[in-house]
């Protein structure tokens, strides 16, 4: 049986990552990492333990790691790319200091570790259409650099000390429960709780920007099956193409029109968001991920949209 600690369990990815790890696992199995101010509630709270685990704090990771026995890691702690780009020292420190912190504790006491990659790893020169998963990596972003870097020292970790490091390229996530925080990517999620609010939605990404994104429970499956993987079919490790769908705010802002028809959005484009997401890829090849561990995403476009309005008017009611 496994333990299970993760690190940044309160979180976009973390709070729904947490709850079904301990569905898949047991509830005493799976740890919930947290730092002060943003403790868990509710049924995360209530469901099964929860240790504070700063990941700049490398003794308090290791002692919630010999505590409770723990064999794997998920270490989602992370600012995203907008909020990177103002605080890049900050965003280093959690990111890579932090990431370094997570390996050490790894490599002490033989743990698994699944740290995110992003398509903000990529930058302008990357091939933009089909990006595939051998390509160049020179971001602009803090963001960038530093899931770069982590995709590297991982590898490194893997390499030189046996360290079973595995992670994902995720673009952006998708979801109705924990809203992202300060990402490039957050309009795609802030536009389903407009329409479902009757409110008009002024989208910051201009008309035609294509990014890939992904309906949360497909990138929660991508994280536990990737993790459950055979090492041996495992040629990549850190991070994998995965890919499920692309669109451009109208494309997305259309399919809300079909089920909302009053719907109605105005664009007001940061420069900044613009800026960076400018500098991504249209579409990745996830031809890696599908071969080495069976990727095989389930949500498009429409699916995402129904359940999204469905579950969003039943939360927001
Ligand atoms: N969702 C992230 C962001 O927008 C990208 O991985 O920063």
């Amino acid at each position: 049986m496994k333990n299970i600690l993760i690190i940044g369990a309160t979180g976009q990815i973390g709070s729904e990552l947490t709850m079904k790890l301990r569905s898949i696992y047991g509830n005493d199995h799976v740890v919930a990492g947290y730092i002060a101010g943003a403790e868990p509630k509710g049924e995360l709270a209530e469901s099964g333990p929860s240790a504070i685990c700063d990941v700049t704090d490398a003794p308090a990771i290791s002692e919630v790691v010999k505590k409770y026995g723990i064999d794997t890691i998920y270490n989602l702690a992370a600012l995203l790319s907008v909020v990177a780009e103002r605080k890049p020292m900050l965003a280093w420190k959690i990111g890579i200091d932090g990431l370094w912190n997570v390996l050490e504790v790894a490599r002490e006491n033989n743990c698994a570790v699944f740290t995110p990659s992003s398509i903000g790893s990529f930058g302008p020169e990357t091939p933009r259409d089909h990006t595939p998963q051998d390509t160049i990596q020179r971001p602009r972003t803090i963001y960038g650099v530093s899931k770069v870097t982590t995709e590297l020292l991982s590898d490194y970790y893997h390499n030189k000390y046996g360290v079973d490091t595995r992670s994902v390229r995720f673009p952006g996530l998708i979801s109705n429960v924990t809203p992202p925080g300060g990402g490039t990517t957050d309009y795609a999620v802030d536009i389903y709780y407009s329409a479902v609010r009757g409110e008009q939605f002024t989208c910051p990404i201009a008309a035609g920007t294509y990014m890939d994104m992904m309906y949360m429970p497909d990138a929660l499956n991508g994280a536990v099956q990737l993790m459950e993987a055979n090492p041996d079919r495992l040629i990549h490790r850190n991070g994998f193409n995965i890919a499920s769908m692309s669109f451009d705010p109208n494309g997305i802002y259309q399919m809300i029109k079909k089920y909302v028809p009053d719907f109605k959005m105005v664009y007001d484009v940061d420069p900044l968001k613009q800026s960076i997401a400018d500098s991504w890829p249209n579409s990745l090849d996830d031809v890696c991920a599908r071969q080495e561990w069976d990727w095989n995403p389930t949500y498009d476009l429409e699916s995402m949209t129904r359940d999204m309005l469905e579950k969003l008017a039943l939360r927001l009611k």
